[in-house]
């Protein structure tokens, strides 16, 4: 079959590959390959255990996959193939030399720009989905333009806004797309070549277009605010905890006001994910760069908080369970980063496990999905460590049992049986409020849990 067009993606990770199958998914007659420089990842991506564990992506990676959806390593080729190239390669936090922990490490991206020009032998539209900082593609046009010949390069911003696990169902029905172009009659043909493809399945009036600088500070700025809005909720779970007000029903009195709205006022542990500290960082970074003291402060902040609310639960557990955790077992239920997904990039479950392990306690670790990063997570760590996928299990002759992921299966546990089996005084502390407390409460727990004063027996 002859495609109408061809879509070529570079960077097969948790973004590149859910969006490139949802476009193959929802446009038959195009052909998008995606390819990466790692081959196991690829050959992942070609079998039936995809790298990502996303709900629902295995169907529609099924029906494409083979058809009009590639997953390849022939990175070369396939940049001379295609002529929109969508960028995914990852940009994390810089660990060396100047903005190190802070500015975005865009080694990858230009990397991939300069492969891009080498190998390219016809004019071509580059899209950055990866979130980059404001001006990068200032930086991808000025390697670009070395071109050979007639050949031009048209550089777009097509920021990423789905989350991981429900990103198939952002990815069909987004709240918006947005796509930034320089405002020239280039860039402006290219962008609606890009438009193009998105109206095959959203509607009109959700693809958003702006200048190329606005499209990439916004994604910036949308992961700024909602980690904001999860640190600001935490910050007043702190407070509850004084004054016996409760985080949810104070949640649920702001959240029911417009203006402010309901979503991501859910406090936990602290927001993890492989972005929104890493966003947050690059924004400040972005800030001070530009001499925006005030401003740099306000956003670094949020990642504080975010610190702070983590070393709080880690308190609450030592002081609660008198002051020593040494040769105890506790059992952590959940080490992804949220439910629904098999990644722990950045999970405060990570940092949690590694803090209890300082106190030399003896962990348990269960996951229905995440197990196997937690185990790579882990490889180094000094201490007791094993992992067991049964929750039950998990948790038998356990001093503690810990909620760290806000899984449903959790939700749903027998707590009769989960106290019978562990040593007594048994503790619970539920580090995403997702429990019926009063229930484990009366079943015999001494009870912990964010924004709200604890129940216990003791
Ligand atoms: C990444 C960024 O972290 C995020 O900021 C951005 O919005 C999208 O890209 P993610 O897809 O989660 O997010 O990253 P990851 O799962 O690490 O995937 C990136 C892939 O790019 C990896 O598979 C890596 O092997 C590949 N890659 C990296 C290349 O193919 N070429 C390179 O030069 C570098
Ligand atoms: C985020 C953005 O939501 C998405 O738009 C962007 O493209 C990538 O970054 P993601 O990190 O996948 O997505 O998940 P998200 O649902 O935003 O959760 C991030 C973290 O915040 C998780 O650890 C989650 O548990 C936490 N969270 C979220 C809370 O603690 N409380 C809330 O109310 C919401």
């Amino acid at each position: 079959m002859r495609f109408k067009k061809k879509i070529l993606c570079i960077g097969a990770g948790y973004v590149g590959g859910p969006s490139m199958a949802m476009i193959a998914y929802k446009c038959p007659d195009y052909q998008v390959t995606v390819v990466d420089i790692n081959s196991a990842r690829i050959d992942a991506w070609n079998s039936s255990q995809l790298p990502v564990f996303e709900p629902g992506l295995d169907n529609i990676v099924k029906k494409t996959r083979g058809k009009n959806l590639f997953f390849r390593t022939d990175i070369e080729n396939q940049i001379k193939e295609n002529d929109i190239i969508f960028v995914s390669v990852n940009t994390p936090t810089k660990s060396y030399g100047a903005g190190a922990n802070m500015a975005a490490d865009l080694q990858y991206v230009e990397k991939t720009a300069r492969q891009i020009l080498k190998f390219s032998q016809s004019s071509k539209i580059v899209v950055e989905k990866s979130t980059l900082p404001v001006k990068t593609a200032l930086a991808m046009e000025k390697i670009l333009s070395h071109a050979k010949g007639k050949i031009r390069f048209e550089v777009l911003s097509n920021p990423e806004f789905m989350a991981e696990g429900t990103a198939i169902g952002d990815l069909e029905n987004p709240d918006r797309v947005l796509i930034g172009s320089r405002e020239t009659k280039c860039g402006l043909k290219a962008r609606s070549r890009l438009v193009d493809i998105y109206t095959r399945w959203i509607p009109q009036d959700k693809i958003i277009t702006s200048n190329i600088w606005s499209s990439e500070l916004s994604k910036l700025v949308a992961n700024a605010f909602l980690a904001q809005r999860v640190s600001s909720i935490n910050s007043i779970s702190a407070l509850c905890e004084k004054t016996d007000a409760d985080i949810n029903e104070v949640a649920k009195a702001i959240g029911m006001d417009r203006r402010i709205g309901d979503k991501f006022l859910k406090a936990g542990i602290g927001f993890g994910g492989s972005c929104f500290k890493k966003d947050l960082l690059n924004l400040v970074y972005l800030c001070n760069y530009y001499g925006l003291r005030e401003v740099a402060s306000y956003w670094e902040n949020v990642i504080r908080i975010n610190e702070y609310q983590r070393e709080r639960f880690i308190n609450q557990i030592l002081h609660s369970m008198f002051g020593t955790l040494a040769g105890k077992k506790l059992s952590i239920l959940g080490f992804a980063f949220k439910a629904d997904t098999s990644d722990t990039r950045e999970s405060p479950a990570l940092y949690i496990t590694q803090k209890l392990m300082a106190e030399q306690a003896e962990i348990v670790i269960s996951d229905p999905r995440a197990l196997k990063n937690a185990k790579f997570d882990l490889a180094g760590a000094k201490g007791k460590v094993s992992f067991i996928e049964d929750p039950y299990a998990a948790a038998a002759n356990s001093h503690a049992v810990i909620v760290l992921t806000d899984w449903d299966v959790y939700r749903r546990l027998d707590f009769r049986r989960v106290y019978r089996s562990m040593i007594k005084p048994a503790f619970l502390f539920d580090g995403r409020n997702i429990l019926d407390h009063r229930k484990c409460f009366s079943i015999g727990f001494n009870v912990y849990r964010i924004g709200k004063p604890a129940l216990t027996h003791i």
